[in-house]
């Protein structure tokens, strides 16, 4: 049967989040400093997958994940309970009944049409204090696959369309953006996505295959990316790492 782009988007998804999960969620969970309920918000929640995990961490909280793709809902059904829920519209167009106290953004940033809109969602639809998580992948990533030179190439095209390049990081324009509308940085990590185990190998690998397929041009192309990762998985000295960042901001007032 012929796999859809929502399956390879699911797969990829649930693998970033089994890779990363683990580092992202000791981060996160210097975060809980009250036992009080938390409405938490995710803004492009995709399959529904890492929100799903993060929820089951914070017994006190109610989470929503925001997704605008009419495909990857059904992917989220098997993650309700009575906690969380997933609704499928943009976040541009979702009104809240109640503010969130937490806005969790994880590999969104670069999709969304307006920053400056996203920070005026979340003034008008958060608490005073509430926190606002942000997740990604670093500029510098772009160089991370020399040892994948036809990967790479494809890489850095959809990377630089989503993410032109400038003098500036994502980093530091989030950083200058964010006070400028009155958040603080409370906490950042710079971390890897990346492999120790062979398993984990195999999931990167498996990642960037169904990434190419998503991707590539044409099927010579798609041919020749799959050879080198056939070969960078096969050879025990190949490695690969993605430099990634997550941030932990409060609005202050
Ligand atoms: C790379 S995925 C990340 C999914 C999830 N955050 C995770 O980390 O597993 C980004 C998702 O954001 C969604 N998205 C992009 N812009 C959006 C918007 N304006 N409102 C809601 N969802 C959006 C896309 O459809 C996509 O599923």
């Amino acid at each position: 049967m012929e796999t859809t782009n929502a399956e390879r988007f699911d797969r990829m998804l649930k693998l970033t989040t089994s890779l990363l999960f683990e580092k992202e969620r000791s981060f996160f969970r210097c975060d809980e400093t009250s036992r009080k309920p938390k409405r938490l918000v995710e803004i492009g929640s995709g399959n529904g997958y890492y929100l799903s995990q993060l929820v089951k961490d914070r017994p006190n909280a109610t989470a929503t994940g925001l997704e605008m793709s009419e495909a990857l809902y059904p992917y989220t059904l098997p993650y309700v309970h009575d906690r969380l829920q997933f609704i499928q519209t943009t976040y541009e167009s979702y009104q809240p009944e109640a503010p969130f106290d937490t806005v969790l953004c994880r590999l969104v940033i670069d999709h969304l049409a307006s920053r400056s809109h996203l920070y005026q969602w979340i003034r008008r639809h958060t608490t005073p204090q509430a926190s606002l998580w942000i997740i990604d992948i670093e500029d510098i990533a772009c160089h991370a696959f020399d040892a994948l030179p036809a990967y790479s190439a494809l890489f850095v095209r959809e990377r630089r369309r989503i993410r032109p390049g400038g003098l500036f990081s994502l980093k530091q324009r989030l950083r200058a953006e964010l006070m400028e509308v009155g958040f603080v940085e409370e906490e950042q990590m710079s971390y890897d996505l990346t492999h120790h185990h062979p398993d984990q190998k195999q999931q990167l690998y498996t990642y960037l295959r169904l990434s190419a397929q998503l991707m590539h041009d044409n099927q010579a192309q798609l041919d020749k990316i799959e050879q080198e990762l056939q070969e960078w998985l096969t050879d025990v000295h190949s490695t690969l790492s993605i430099p990634m960042f997550a941030m932990q901001w409060r609005r202050r007032n």
